[in-house]
């Protein structure tokens, strides 16, 4: 018990020594983040600053080649199951909007007037709100090629002659492949009560509480965090992080010409940085002065995913980036190699051996996690925009396979076990863990252009 607790000091202290780093930058007390830091604070050298620079230097391009490979680009999912909570009355407005053809006279709202009111087709129950394709920000292009088509149905062959050890839910009858290059994570204008609710849902319902503040009108106040066991505080941080990071991407990738954008001479619109919108999700004045705790957050998460998959390259070594192109799936699997071994050279890798230790309590908790986690993926099939529900889901199940490497048991065979009993990690999960940690280093580069146009 005492040594639990002395790791939990430690840990508290690795990551407050992080946070101190940036409250410099913040301006904000620094004394009080070093009132907890006893004993082996050199364990930690990483700043926030620490992680910019490995990011955006090293990680960042190298994800950003890697995922534009097939095997990477290509993820299935089930955008078609029903919400399990709550009457689905969005839906039709969002879903079908697309194939639905529209009134030849019918002006497209983009050109009416500001975009903003895109927001309002989310928010009120227009169910036959019916706009242009192009115009519609949420539309889903499912193209995919014919010899792509051809190709998976190869790899649906291959990966089930393979031992795998989990079911997922890209085995669904209803679930189809997405090209997720097609299909970039950016603003959509979903906003409004029924990103709320989904919201509101995951933090109120869904996340641990700290049990004085119970309120169900107010978000978790980072200063309370410490009412929380670390486990929780845990928990929250990685939501709280994908959440930060989803912000950030649709501010850095924002439709930035309004009015006369989607026009005939500019179909697409323009896409670009919103310096106004970055700043009202994330300064201290309009939120309370959580801003730029959710972007500590982001970190964290960021650092979640990264150990995990420095925990599992032993695994993600082995596998074969099977696509049927024997040259690709050798280059994707070099590239892959490369990754690792940057990753492994990361000196201030999350220590997951903190968490969930010892007692039946810790198991108990464990399990908790564990539930309140598998509820936040089926909450995304509340999300009523497609792009941000497949972006979601993939997030999700992401970060879900990040935890399930981090804490399941299954990932700590040391390498001469590995001999004995080969891990298989299925394609679905190698696909989200990577293309979830590439979202995260994506924001965090992001990041950095803000802070130079703040500057
Ligand atoms: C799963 C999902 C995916 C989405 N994907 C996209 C997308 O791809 N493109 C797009 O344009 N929109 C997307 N959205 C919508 C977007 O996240 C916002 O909900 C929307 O832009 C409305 O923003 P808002 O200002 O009302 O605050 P919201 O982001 O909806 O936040 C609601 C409240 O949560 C609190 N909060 C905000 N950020 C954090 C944080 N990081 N940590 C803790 N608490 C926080 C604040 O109190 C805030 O008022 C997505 C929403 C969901 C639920
Ligand atoms: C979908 O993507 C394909 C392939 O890039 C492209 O040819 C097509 O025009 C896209 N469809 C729409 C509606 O943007
Ligand atoms: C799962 O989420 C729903 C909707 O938010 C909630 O009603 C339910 O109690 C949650 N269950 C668990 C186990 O957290
Ligand atoms: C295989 O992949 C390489 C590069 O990744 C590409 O140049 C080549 O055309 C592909 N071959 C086939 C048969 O698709």
């Amino acid at each position: 018990m005492y040594v639990y607790t002395l790791k939990l000091i430690v840990y508290v202290g690795v990551f407050s020594q992080c946070y101190c780093f940036f409250n410099q930058h913040q301006e904000l007390n620094s004394n009080e983040c070093f009132c907890q830091l006893k004993g082996k604070i050199d364990e930690c050298s990483c700043s926030i600053d620490t992680v910019d620079s490995f990011n955006n230097v090293k990680i960042f391009p190298r994800l950003r080649s890697l995922l534009e490979k097939d095997f990477f680009r290509f993820f299935k999912v089930n955008l078609k199951r029903p919400c399990p909570y709550w009457a689905d009355d969005n839906r039709c407005a969002m879903r079908y909007c697309h194939v639905e053809s529209c009134e030849e006279d019918e002006i497209p709202i983009g050109l009416k007037g500001d975009i903003k009111h895109m927001s309002f087709k989310y928010s009120e129950n227009e169910a036959h709100d019916c706009t242009d394709q192009s115009m519609n920000l949420d539309y889903l292009n499912k193209t995919i090629s014919e010899k792509a088509q051809h190709d998976m149905e190869k790899w649906a062959a291959y990966d089930d002659a393979q031992d795998n050890f989990c079911v997922i839910d890209d085995k669904d009858e209803e679930a189809e492949y997405v090209d997720l290059l097609l299909n970039p994570e950016r603003y959509t204008g979903y906003a409004g009560l029924s990103a709320q609710r989904v919201w509101k849902a995951i933090y109120l319902e869904n996340c641990f509480r700290p049990k004085k503040s119970f309120s169900f009108n107010s978000y978790i106040q980072s200063d309370r965090l410490n009412d929380m066991c670390l486990e929780e505080r845990v928990f929250y941080r990685v939501i709280s992080g994908l959440h930060a990071s989803i912000n950030v991407h649709l501010s850095a990738n924002y439709l930035l010409s309004s009015h006369n954008g989607l026009s005939l001479k500019n179909p697409h619109g323009e896409w670009g940085p919103n310096l106004e919108e970055f700043k009202r999700r994330f300064s201290l004045e309009t939120t309370n002065n959580e801003g730029p705790n959710w972007l500590r957050n982001l970190y964290f998460i960021y650092l979640i995913e990264l150990r995990a998959i420095s925990k599992a390259a032993p695994y993600l070594e082995r596998h074969e980036y099977y696509t049927g192109n024997t040259s690709e799936d050798y280059d994707t699997k070099m590239a892959v190699k490369d990754l690792l071994s940057v990753i492994k050279s990361f000196p201030n890798h999350f220590d997951e051996t903190t968490m969930f230790r010892g007692s039946k309590e810790a198991n108990k908790l464990k399990y908790e996690f564990k539930q309140h986690f598998r509820n936040i993926t089926r909450i995304m099939d509340c999300v009523g925009c497609d792009k941000c529900r497949l972006w979601g889901k993939l997030q999700t199940q992401g970060l879900g396979t990040a935890l399930k490497i981090l804490f399941s048991g299954h990932f700590d065979y040391d390498d001469k076990l590995l001999n004995k009993k080969q891990m298989q990690i299925q394609r679905n999960e190698i696909v989200s863990l990577l293309n979830a940690i590439g979202r995260l280093s994506t924001s965090i580069y992001k990041l950095d252009d803000f802070r130079q146009m703040i500057k």
